[in-house]
């Protein structure tokens, strides 16, 4: 939630590229918010911060930029913001300015003592024009900035941003620029991500490094609580008591800025549903020795451990839990030990049972989800392991985690999760061969043949792309004005309906909701009238006769109270073909693998229904792609 830029360059040279790094930064940011976006522009002889916000999306801010020239600075910050304190107009977007213009601040996060800070402030005669937290945090720090400046003589940004960061309490990343110290930014940390670009005489600041991307890939990662200083020749890091720290990780970004960028695409999303083919081949990539057997030592957990592991629990939120949950089908076959899958806002409260010898695996495509963080850090400090299964280098959920398996989804952009959500299958399943090889739960020759269908699948979902998106098309077209859905599935079948339904709901906002099949006659059958859309994920007939039977079963029973049923099932499926109105097939495939196909055209489905609705289907109302707040 709220993307954040920030760039300082050498004081010599007064130009355009810190408004230019900004806008440039908060366009591969907007996926993090876009309520409203502002700059704030610092330089040599400035009397007071240079600042420009709106509402609305990034492009208002550009035009309203374009008709009225911001000057040429030396460093500055930018804000993409998603509401969390304030409705979004143009007095609650940032930058927020001190009260005597002096400095400039942008934030994400919630400032939960903001009222009693406020408070104090207006006792003090501070005055507020907006309704936000983050206008109490830039006033307060104009004050502390003033303060330093009466007792040392001189200013200290970097001092006062961290003296200000110890007063207060939630969630927050505070970057700041001041009109006194035009070389410099400074931000801060607790509980929200920030990461800093490595640059030849110029250094960057971002909410994650598609900020800077198309400057740097050098990159270095910031603890929790702590705060840094840029310039254009020095990154400087402390905690909030201002002493150094000097082990911060460093690491080179492995995708290009043309990865986050449409490529002649309508959407994000169309691109990155495209992407699958390649976000499953390469997260298979390297994990295998020259046997061919599971090779994971970069999650940097012993065997040994691994072999102790005796319950999983799987947190995480959104598409990432139903990609746990067709985990969860895998790994308990495979290896006989219970997974359990849970929403990560529901794990810590309802004190779970914990031993050193349950790993957790938080899932996160973004790394930077409040809710997962949370709940992988409860089971750390009950002394479990935590593994992350996660999208993105540099973010906070595998820096705190003990181990990590990377996805290699490459940036996904667009707020609805796709090619994240077969990725985090495909590592997820990794880890479930890798624990049957390491416990011996399974023949070796078995554990190659699973590996085999893997790696045969990449193929197949092109196969999907190449064959079926007409059919998915004209489908969309035909139901476009349908006032709900529901979507049905079975065994690994019931969470790809939950997840062709959330994607649905998420960009095409039609209500929708995935069932496991055999609820429908406790329940949902209720909702079946005339005409009513009901998508049904039907598991091929060659792998567990009986619960095809039982699926071709409920759709007869819709059928027969008038649905419109549209079906996924394999290629050649005889009673699909008679039962259902429209199917979308699949190529024939291991049951366990069928999710990764199955999920193609639904997510092409929501995307068509969507485009139909003329809505933006990469930036859905009301959604942020990484949800920093609980
Ligand atoms: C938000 C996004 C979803 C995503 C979920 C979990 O709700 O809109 O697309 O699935 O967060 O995000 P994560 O980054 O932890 O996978």
């Amino acid at each position: 939630m709220c993307g954040i830029v920030g760039y300082a360059s050498s004081t010599q040279t007064v130009c355009g590229k810190p408004l230019e790094v900004c806008l440039q930064g908060l366009g591969r940011l907007e996926y993090r918010g876009y309520d409203s976006a502002g700059v704030a522009l610092v330089a040599p002889g400035m009397k007071s911060v240079a600042w420009r916000k709106k509402s609305g999306r990034l492009s208002n801010l550009v035009q309203d930029i374009e008709a009225q020239p911001m000057p040429d600075a030396t460093a500055g910050i930018g804000h993409t913001r998603w509401a969390t304190n304030g409705e979004p107009n143009d007095v609650n977007a940032h930058p927020h300015i001190s009260q005597d213009g002096n400095i400039g601040l942008i934030h994400n996060g919630i400032i939960e003592n903001a009222a009693q800070l406020k408070f104090d402030l207006q006792a003090e005669g501070y005055t507020f024009a907006s309704s936000t937290d983050t206008e109490v945090v830039a006033k307060l720090l104009g004050k502390i900035a003033n303060e330093i400046v009466e007792s040392t003589g001189s200013p200290d940004l970097f001092k006062a941003v961290r003296r200000t960061a110890r007063m207060l309490t939630g969630a927050f990343t505070i970057l700041a620029v001041d009109v006194r110290q035009p070389g410099i930014v400074v931000g801060a940390r607790h509980d929200s991500p920030l990461v800093v670009g490595l640059g030849e005489g110029e250094n960057f600041l971002g909410s994650d490094v598609a900020a800077f991307v198309a400057y740097t890939k050098e990159a270095m990662e910031l603890g929790q609580d702590e705060a840094v200083c840029i310039s254009g020749s020095q990154v400087e890091v402390t905690d909030f008591d201002g002493n150094q720290v000097t082990d911060s990780k460093r690491f080179t970004v492995t995708w290009d800025a043309s990865a986050a960028q449409k490529g002649g695409w309508d959407s994000y999303m169309d691109k990155e549903i495209h992407e699958e083919p390649t976000a499953v081949a390469d997260t298979l990539l390297g994990r295998f020795d020259a046997n061919g057997d599971l090779n994971l030592d970069e999650v940097r957990i012993a065997p040994e451990t691994f072999r102790q592991i005796d319950k999983i629990i799987i947190v995480a939120c959104g598409t990432a839990s139903y990609a746990g949950l067709v985990a969860k089908y895998a790994i308990e076959h495979w290896v006989r030990i219970p997974v359990e899958v849970e929403l990560a806002h529901e794990f810590r409260y309802r004190d779970p049972i914990l031993t050193p010898r349950t790993l957790i695996v938080a899932i996160s495509q973004s790394g930077e989800t409040m809710d997962t963080l949370m709940a992988l850090r409860h089971a750390r400090e009950q002394g479990s392991q935590v593994l992350a299964i996660c999208n993105t280098q540099g973010s906070t959920i595998p820096r705190e985690s003990d181990a990590v398996l990377y996805t290699h989804a490459g940036p996904e952009i667009a707020v609805a999760s796709t090619k994240a959500f077969v990725a985090q299958i495909v590592a997820s399943y990794l880890l479930g061969l890798y624990l049957a090889q390491v416990k011996g739960t399974m023949f070796r020759d078995e554990i190659h043949q699973h590996v085999d269908s893997l790696k045969a699948m990449p193929q197949k979902i092109q196969q999907v792309l190449d064959t079926q998106t007409e059919t998915v098309a004209r489908a969309a077209k035909s139901l476009v004005n349908a006032k709900s859905f529901l979507f049905l599935g079975r065994h690994v079948g019931y969470p790809v309906a939950m997840e062709g339904a959330l994607k649905l709901k998420e960009i095409a906002y039609t209500f929708t909701e995935g069932f496991a099949a055999g609820e429908l006659k406790h329940g949902p059958i209720a909702l079946v009238e005339p005409g009513e859309p009901i998508v049904v994920i039907v598991p091929s007939s060659r792998g567990r006769d009986l619960l095809h039977n039982k699926v071709i079963s409920a759709i007869e029973e819709v059928k027969a109270r008038g649905a419109f049923v549209i079906a996924v099932a394999e290629e050649g499926d005889p009673d699909a073909e008679r039962y259902a109105d429209v199917v979308f097939w699949r190529p024939a495939c291991p049951t366990l693998m069928s999710p990764l196909v199955d999920v193609v055209p639904l997510q092409l489905f929501a995307l068509d229904m969507a485009k139909d609705k003329g809505l933006d289907v990469d930036k859905p109302r009301n959604l942020a792609k990484s949800v920093t707040v609980e």
